[in-house]
């Protein structure tokens, strides 16, 4: 059977490394990226694929029900990999309605359209919607509390996770009251190509090339499970392939970090394989600034579900992630300097004044 896959959101960080992963995997697939292309959305990322006419560019809002409508028809669309989304913690603070709008209004506009032609086409087996989420949606863990797992009960507390925990809870009501073919996956962080730098590992990439502080967030200590981006694109690839419709799968890098430690790892790096840096040791840009409001301490993964039931287990470790990771930055400038626009660097400034104030 001839895959006929809709990737929401394939124009940002992990859906994009998807795109690449998938076409190259799945040549005989039909691939249709959606994509609103807000400031998270980059068509460099995926233009090589789009101009050689390996894929098929869709530029709209999955909160556009007609628009919808239009590519699950026109594209004969069976799979559905959702990925679009409001995806920063920060920004939710400042401003969640996007949130909202995007992460729950977004994807039940997209469980809809997808159900509508579902039923449509005489509820195929084969057909497939898999809602990509986020191990925040579990909340925060204590220093010695095990990993969350798919039995853990669900404690969102920012407005990100909140909205992205109403998705999930959206996603799995239609797979239970309509039999709508459903996966749900939640993962930890990832880090790798194509990442927008207002995420931690690549903002500090940046910073230190550009001489600039690198901003760690209250005392440094807060853990996170760093995931390489490929690696979640094959648990992705599994689920969507191998899963069960109506199950969850936990995906996680077994790599627990602590902040600070990541970014001296970080720093050190950039040292070694950055040839002119403005300022060395890069250790010394390190700023210490006030806590994210409600800053989740810790999470960690148990994806022993997904090893056991579809044979996925994590293939990069972080020390060669971290190193692929800055050689990509190195070596891609012309993808991430037109990202440095004013209105980043006001974001940038915005986000700082207020920590420190
Ligand atoms: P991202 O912010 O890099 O990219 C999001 C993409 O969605 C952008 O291209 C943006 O233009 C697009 N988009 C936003 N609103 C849209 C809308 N209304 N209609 C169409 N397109 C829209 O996100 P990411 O970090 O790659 O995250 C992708 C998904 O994975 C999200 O659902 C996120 O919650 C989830 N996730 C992310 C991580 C992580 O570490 N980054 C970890 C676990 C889960
Ligand atoms: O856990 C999965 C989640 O990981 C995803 O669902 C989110 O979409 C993704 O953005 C990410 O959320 P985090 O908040 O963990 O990622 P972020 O890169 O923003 O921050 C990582 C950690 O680093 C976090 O503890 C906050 C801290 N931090 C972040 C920034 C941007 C800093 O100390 N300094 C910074 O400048």
């Amino acid at each position: 059977m001839t895959r006929h896959l809709l990737i929401t959101g394939g124009a940002g960080f992990i859906a994009g490394n998807l795109v690449h992963h998938w076409v190259a995997s799945h040549p005989g697939d039909r691939v249709v990226v959606l994509d609103a292309l807000t400031y998270a959305g980059n068509q460099a990322t995926i233009a090589p694929l789009v101009n050689a006419g390996r894929i098929t560019f869709v530029h709209g809002d999955i909160a556009d029900r007609p628009l919808v409508d239009a590519v699950l028809a026109q594209h004969g669309i069976t799979h559905v990999a959702h990925l679009a989304a409001e995806s920063h913690v920060d920004r939710s603070i400042s401003g969640p309605g996007a949130f909202l709008a995007t992460n729950v209004q977004g994807t039940f506009t997209l469980l809809e359209a997808f159900r509508a032609r579902w039923q449509e086409q005489g509820a195929p087996d084969a057909w497939r919607f898999l809602h990509v989420s986020t191990d925040e949606v579990f909340g925060s863990l204590g220093p010695s509390d095990p990993p969350f797992n798919e039995a853990t009960a669900y404690d969102p507390r920012s407005p990100y996770s909140a909205s992205k925990a109403s998705s999930d809870h959206l996603a799995r009501a239609w797979h239970h009251t309509y039999g709508l073919p459903v996966l749900v996956s939640n993962c930890s962080n990832n880090y790798g190509p194509y990442h927008f730098p207002e995420k931690l590992i690549p903002l500090t990439l940046i910073n230190i090339l550009l001489g600039r502080s690198i901003p760690v967030y209250g005392d440094g200590a807060n853990v996170r499970d760093w995931l390489f981006v490929e690696d979640h694109c094959r648990a992705l690839e599994r689920i969507l392939l191998a899963g069960s419709p109506g199950s969850t799968y936990c995906i996680g890098g077994n790599n627990e970090v602590a902040n600070l430690d990541l970014v001296h790892q970080l720093c050190d790096l950039m040292d070694e394989l950055a040839p002119e840096l403005p300022q060395r040791p890069s250790r010394e840009l390190i700023r210490f600034v006030a806590d994210r409001p409600g800053h989740d301490r810790r999470y960690a993964i148990d994806a022993s579900h997904i090893r056991n039931e579809l044979g996925w287990e994590p293939q990069v470790s972080v020390t060669e992630g971290l190193r692929r990771t800055v050689a990509w930055y190195l070596a891609n400038r012309s993808w991430w300097q037109p990202l440095l626009s004013d209105e980043y660097a006001n974001y940038l400034e915005t986000q700082y004044v207020t920590q420190l104030n």
